[in-house]
């Protein structure tokens, strides 16, 4: 980089500054929506929903709903005066079931009561009548039934069939990865306010309120200028409210358009987590060719997900997952196939990664496999296939690799954890201990940074700066505890050389900001942050011609630093400066605008260069297996991790932390568990175990990349930081499998399937059966299905990768 691109960082970005809202947060005074005073008419809604997984409905009687106390109207799909639609890019969600429904949850109607008591109490006494039908609630039952949501995708380089015929080892196998209910900790909320035009003002907690906003406008049958979206904060939202509050807000809007009476919907978790979609999990088969090191040589996988009954954001979540199959891996010979299954359960949406984390873990497992093969230390195989830096350096969707620092930043995890003297001293106390066996593994991370669908990597801003020199700023972006707000603020502190305390955010309005992008992949930051900063520096610049036609110096002898505007020799306060500026008719408020730069991909062969840059990280993890009980501890991470230049690295470590330990509780202890009649049984913390403070292991290290920066001119050279460590807990469930194998051997090792629950340790320990069907039947379609399972594998052994040469 140049003298000249040397971005201006100030004196606020870069501070490991506290998150804007922290002290509301501790304190229990930060306003979510469901904190806001509403009317004294307000009222309250439930939700009575599908019991059943598919079939039609023959009849349904909400008389004795209608007569229940308290109950003020019922609502149906035909109380929606537009359309009955919230589907997110296909118009196949309808808001209320009607005639059809396709999941056990599903919303069929909704009661508006004085209470949401009133309100819940009401909903349980409908009498709804269906005819079933039959339900498909197993992935592979989907790809054997050509029950898909989409099309399947396929992308291909090289030429795999002959290249796997040309390998001197092949081996095939499968994968299953479990999903993952998001649990953040508000759950879906919703509060809309008719205004005396007309028109309605929403209060959704949601990551994306243009969407909101256009849903809400399509169901009521209005222009979006009629519908105001507001969210000043979520209690996290990690990718379930990017496309699903939609359908909180919309019913919230319906019953407030029928009543004339402020409404609000904030459905109990057990409702929020039976309606809404999570996390797919993943079927993976592969058949791979490799040499004798371990380089792979030529790779066959089909991708299998659960989508559930409809698209929701289904599509781009299976493409992340193909554009991610690499991880950090030159792959030259490819071909991966992904279904996007259609299945009788709730609608799985975008969840931290956004498919990525599945597509890595399914090559992750295929490195796995050669290493047990080639019986050496997993990471040999890993760094023997990273992508190279001038060859070996196009991804298979074309694009050139230009910031690949994988192998140093490995070296370097390598040794600032100890890695090889802790690899013989695992072993040793593996040698030593019958009952507890110890695990290792380092795992690396390549994230892609931008929304896939290109036109969605935009955002614009709104700063007003007043005439005391205070600061308003208003962004697309939506808070949900990541820190956004913190960061932009930073930013436009130093644009206008003001602190950072003399600024504050609104909450995020459609009103202010329009037709915004979600705040997703990651890159909420990046482009935010660009537009506010942009906006900030509009106004600068006006300030700027003012006082220098005023104070008759040149442009370049006024600074703006620390509160003050220096003028030559002399300098103004920041307020004093605005003031005069005002004074003389200069306008203190611009907007700003940010796309970024250098992106295309072509959708139908999905070539071209979809992300902007890549994120980059690894994690070892080291753990402790209580063989006889199949428990499982995390005794020791270490991570380094690239976010460039950090614009903040108190909440950026805050960020890999916690993306961490939610990747940990994925691949570990997060268990969705659906019975055979297609329903949710894990609906509470009771059944569904997220990982607690006490989790987190007594010994972890955890540091930013010294001395990065990022080659593309982003925000003051920063990387996003959202999703990217989310991947780090690869190595968990890798370093379970370590220990596994040191207990049973390498066969064992490869019946670990994720989540690596107790149970699933047992089983493949060979030690119990597992309650879930295993993979019965490739998806690959020239290889036949392997039939030759290990002699100590349990009955209903999964299909085990086998030495075929
Ligand atoms: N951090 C907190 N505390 N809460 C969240 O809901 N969501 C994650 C990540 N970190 C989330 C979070 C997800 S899924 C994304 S895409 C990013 O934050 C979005 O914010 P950003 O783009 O501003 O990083
Ligand atoms: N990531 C997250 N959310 C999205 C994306 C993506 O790539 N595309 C559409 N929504
Ligand atoms: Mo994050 S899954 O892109 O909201």
């Amino acid at each position: 980089m140049n003298a000249r691109d040397e971005p201006a960082r100030g004196l606020a970005s870069g501070k490991a500054l506290a998150h804007e809202s922290a002290h509301l947060h501790v304190t229990g005074r930060a306003h979510y929506v469901d904190d806001l005073p509403v009317p004294a008419d307000a009222l309250h809604l439930a939700l009575g929903q599908s019991r059943v997984a598919h079939g039609r409905i023959r009849s349904m009687d909400l008389a004795p709903v209608l007569a229940a106390e308290g109950v003020v109207a019922t609502l149906t799909a035909r109380d929606v005066p537009g359309e009955n639609n919230y589907g997110a890019v296909v118009h196949d969600d309808p808001i209320f079931a009607d005639d059809e429904v396709q999941c056990v949850g599903q919303p069929l109607f909704a009661v508006v009561a004085t209470s949401y008591q009133a309100a819940r109490h009401a909903a349980v006494l409908a009498r709804v009548e269906y005819d079933e039908l039959p339900a498909i609630l197993d992935i592979r039952e989907a790809v054997a039934l050509q029950s898909f949501v989409l099309p399947s995708v396929h992308l291909a380089r090289g030429d795999v069939d002959r290249a796997l015929a040309a390998a001197p080892h092949t081996l095939s196998g499968s994968f299953s990865l479990g999903g993952q209910e998001h649990f953040y900790l508000e759950s879906n909320v919703a509060l809309a306010l008719p205004q005396d035009d007309g028109s309605m003002l929403i209060h959704s907690s949601t990551q994306n309120a243009t969407e909101v906003q256009q849903v809400v406008a399509h169901a009521l049958g209005v222009p979006f200028n009629e519908v105001v979206v507001q969210c000043r904060r979520m209690g996290g939202g990690f990718g379930g409210k990017e496309s699903q509050p939609a359908l909180f807000a919309a019913v919230a809007a319906i019953a407030a358009r029928k009543t004339g009476r402020a409404v609000k919907l904030r459905p109990d978790r057990e409702t929020d987590m039976t309606m809404t979609g999570k996390r797919h999990d993943f079927e993976v088969d592969y058949r791979v060719g490799f040499d004798a090191h371990g380089r792979i040589l030529a790779l066959d996988l089909v991708l299998a997900s659960r989508c559930g009954y409809s698209a929701d954001l289904s599509g781009p979540v299976n493409d992340r997952a193909v554009f991610h199959v690499d991880n950090c891996y030159f792959l030259e010979n490819l071909r991966v196939v992904s279904h996007r299954c259609k299945t009788h359960t709730v609608s799985n949406t975008a969840f931290r990664g956004f498919g990525g984390p599945q597509g890595m873990m399914a090559i992750e497992a295929v490195i796995d496999a050669i290493a047990r093969h080639r019986q050496c230390d997993p990471l040999d195989v890993r760094r023997r296939n990273f992508y190279g830096k001038t060859a070996r350096n196009v991804t298979h969707y074309d694009m050139t690799i230009e910031d690949n620092i994988i192998a140093e930043l490995t070296d370097e995890l390598v040794r600032s954890s100890g890695y090889a003297a802790r690899r013989a001293a695992v072993d040793a106390a593996n040698a030593a201990s019958p009952v507890i066996k110890r695990g290792l593994a380092l795992t690396p991370v390549k994230f892609g940074i931008s929304f896939t669908a290109t036109h969605l990597n935009q955002a614009g801003a709104l700063v007003n700066v007043y005439t005391d020199g205070s600061v308003r700023i208003n962004h697309g972006g939506l808070e949900m505890g990541q820190g956004l707000h913190t960061k932009v603020t930073q930013v436009v502190a130093d644009e206008l050389g003001v602190a950072a305390s003399a600024i504050r955010i609104c909450a995020t309005d459609t009103s202010k900001v329009p037709n915004t992008s979600p705040t997703a992949a990651s890159s909420g930051t990046d482009l935010n942050a660009k537009a506010a900063q942009a906006a900030a520096r509009s106004i600068r610049e006006r300030m700027t011609r003012f006082l220098s036609a005023r104070y008759r110096l040149p442009e370049e002898a006024i600074r703006f630093a620390a509160g003050r505007v220096t003028l030559g020799q002399q300098s103004l306060a920041f307020g004093e400066a605005a003031r005069q500026a005002w004074h003389a008719r200069v306008s203190l408020s611009s907007t700003g605008y940010y796309a970024t730069p250098k992106i295309h991909y072509d959708p139908k062969t999905m070539k071209g260069r979809p992300f902007f840059y890549f994120a980059y990280g690894a994690a070892v993890a080291e753990v402790a297996v209580d063989t006889l009980t199949g428990e499982t501890r995390l005794l020791q991470v270490d991570i380094l991790h690239d976010v460039g230049r950090s614009l903040n690295p108190a909440i950026d470590i805050g960020q890999i932390e916690g993306g961490f330990l939610q990747g940990v509780g994925w691949l570990t202890c997060e268990e969705l568990w659906w019975d055979d009649r297609g329903a949710l049984r894990t609906r509470a913390p009771s059944t569904y175990k997220i990982p607690t403070a006490s989790d987190w292991p007594e010994r972890a290290c955890v540091r930013l990349l010294e001395r990065a920066e990022n080659r593309e001119d982003t925000i003051f050279r920063s990387k996003a930081v959202g999703e990217p460590p989310l991947m780090l807990a690869m190595s968990v469930f890798h370093a379970l499998r370590d220990a596994v194998a040191a207990a049973a051997g390498d066969a064992a090792a490869m019946r670990l399937m994720a989540p690596a629950t107790p149970e699933a340790v047992l089983y493949a320990l060979g030690a119990c059966a597992h309650a879930r069907a295993p993979a019965q039947m490739s998806m690959l379609a020239k290889t036949p299905a392997p039939t030759n399972a290990p002699t100590n594998a349990p009955t209903n052994a999964p299909t085990i990768p086998q030495a075929a040469t």
